[in-house]
């Protein structure tokens, strides 16, 4: 074995929470540089299932330690993650090609996530209601209504917050005395293995989280599946969810998918704030954000001036390496810059007109502006989680509604107006879970409630929802 290997193999027992240790391993690469950076265990059905026993064993004593204490543990974690930020965010900034400073930033957002968690979590109380006179009902009764922790949860995290959507799962989890069993996408997982290591250096107790790792095709369903799993959240790709919520039957699911957000745009709108947040919504981390904006729905009369300083805006951006912090970056592989390419082609094809972009460097696609786009076009309605824009022009308000409507996801909206009282007119027509007024789509601050309406999601995010979604309700029922 070469010091490499060495080194690899200390890395992965170190962070590996069950006792078991697999021994096929797959080695993870940065998205640029083809640098290696570790590799993860690819486990088998017998050693998920070894780790599936010990979290639902030890779910059973975490739930009776005291709330105040298991908050003491996520504050620790928070600490460690502070103490291990530049390695995290290294680590995060390789493995998914994400800007250094993006990267660092989604450590302190991390941190004061959990911080929130612990706080929120202490203060979840039970109700008290008194019985009332329902038909056969008596006031002799009292509920004495409490929150419980529904077991173990499966926690299934995406690329693009490898720390960030992890610990969105793990801290509500843990605070309301469940156990957890995390699976990080593969690539992402040195980030969210690292995240585990911080937490397994608190006092957290052993086996309460167990991190598994291998390929879909081997433990996916096995893990979607299993007995022991008392709700499944999962945020990714929505094919995948809905695959999953089709096999998990009664398990209760918070379901984080995919969006198309509009960005609708009247004719009264302030254009340089819209194009700012158009352009930060639409190009952050090269698109690859469910919440980006994925579609520019414009009223004919300021489309020619929005456009123009759209275009100027994108031209600025800066293009380069996640080292150099640059403003777009390689896309995480080349399957997802092939789609994205065949969605500027598709459009071009179909008369779209190019206002900026269409360049592409191996996996890296330059931003990309298109006007004229039209319904018949795959862009106006695919999710491309890449840097490319469309511009579809719409006669009025009400051409706009229908649009953002008819698309199959409904995660966000924003509108762009003065007219305050026209915005939540048109807000209240929209199919999504949040609609933002003059500023771009985005899910934090991450104590705010976080909602996909249709393909877009199935429940609530938010420090508070998570927390209820990881409880259920138990009544005790005094009769006098
Ligand atoms: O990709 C999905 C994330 O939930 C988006 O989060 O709006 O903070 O980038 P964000």
């Amino acid at each position: 074995m070469n010091e490499q290997e060495n080194t690899t193999e200390k890395k992965v027992s170190s962070l590996q929470s069950t006792t078991v240790l697999a021994k096929n391993k797959k080695e993870i690469y940065s998205v640029t540089g083809n640098e290696l950076l570790g590799s993860i265990p690819l486990m088998t059905k017998k050693e998920v299932e070894a780790a599936m026993n010990e979290a639902s064993l030890q779910q059973k004593t975490w739930a009776k330690v005291e709330v105040y204490k298991r908050a003491q543990v996520l504050h620790a974690w928070a600490d460690e993650l502070l103490k291990n930020k530049e390695e995290l965010a290294v680590t995060i900034s390789k493995e998914v090609g994400k800007g250094i400073s993006s990267a660092q930033k989604e450590v302190d957002r991390t941190a004061d996530l959990i911080r929130y968690t612990a706080e929120e979590g202490v203060r979840l109380h039970g109700d008290m209601m008194k019985g009332d006179a329902f038909p056969g009902g008596t006031t002799d009764k009292i509920a004495m209504i409490g929150r419980e922790p529904l077991g173990v949860v499966l926690a299934i995290s995406p690329f693009n917050y490898p720390v960030n959507l992890a610990a969105s799962k793990v801290a509500p989890a843990l605070i309301t005395g469940n156990a957890v069993v995390f699976k990080p996408a593969t690539q992402g997982s040195l980030s969210g293995l690292l995240m585990i290591k911080a937490l397994l250096n608190t006092n957290l107790p052993k086996g309460v989280v167990q991190a598994v790792t291998g390929k879909g095709s081997e433990i996916g369903d096995f893990l979607v599946t299993h007995p022991k799993v008392n709700m499944i959240s999962f945020t990714g790709g929505t094919a995948t969810g809905q695959a999953i919520a089709e096999k998990a039957k009664m398990i209760p699911l918070v379901l984080e998918l995919g969006g198309k957000d509009p960005a609708i745009v009247l004719e009264d709108a302030d254009l340089d704030l819209t194009a700012k947040n158009i352009v930060g919504g639409a190009f952050s981390y090269s698109g690859q954000r469910c919440t980006a904006i994925k579609r520019v729905l414009v009223q004919e009369e300021v489309a020619d001036a929005l456009t123009l300083k759209i275009k100027e805006q994108i031209e600025a951006l800066s293009i380069g390496t996640p080292e150099e912090d640059a403003d777009i970056t390689a896309l995480i592989d080349e399957q997802s810059a092939d789609f994205v390419q065949s969605l500027i082609d598709d459009a071009l094809s179909k008369g779209a007109s190019l206002v900026t972009g269409n360049k592409r460097e191996e996996n890296l696609i330059y931003p990309t502006l298109l006007d004229h786009v039209t319904a018949d076009m795959d862009l106006a309605w695919e999710e491309p989680f890449g840097p490319v824009l469309p511009i579809i022009r719409v006669k009025n308000e009400t051409e706009a509604v229908e649009l953002a409507n008819a698309s199959e996801y409904g995660l966000q909206a924003s509108i762009f107006t003065k007219n305050v009282e026209k915005a939540m007119k048109l807000g209240a027509e929209l199919e999504v879970g949040s609609v933002q007024l003059n500023a771009k789509t985005e899910r934090g601050p991450d104590h705010f409630p976080f909602i996909g309406v249709k393909n877009s999601g199935l429940g609530v995010q938010g420090v508070r929802r998570s927390i209820e979604s990881m409880t259920r309700d138990k009544v005790f029922v005094l009769n006098f």
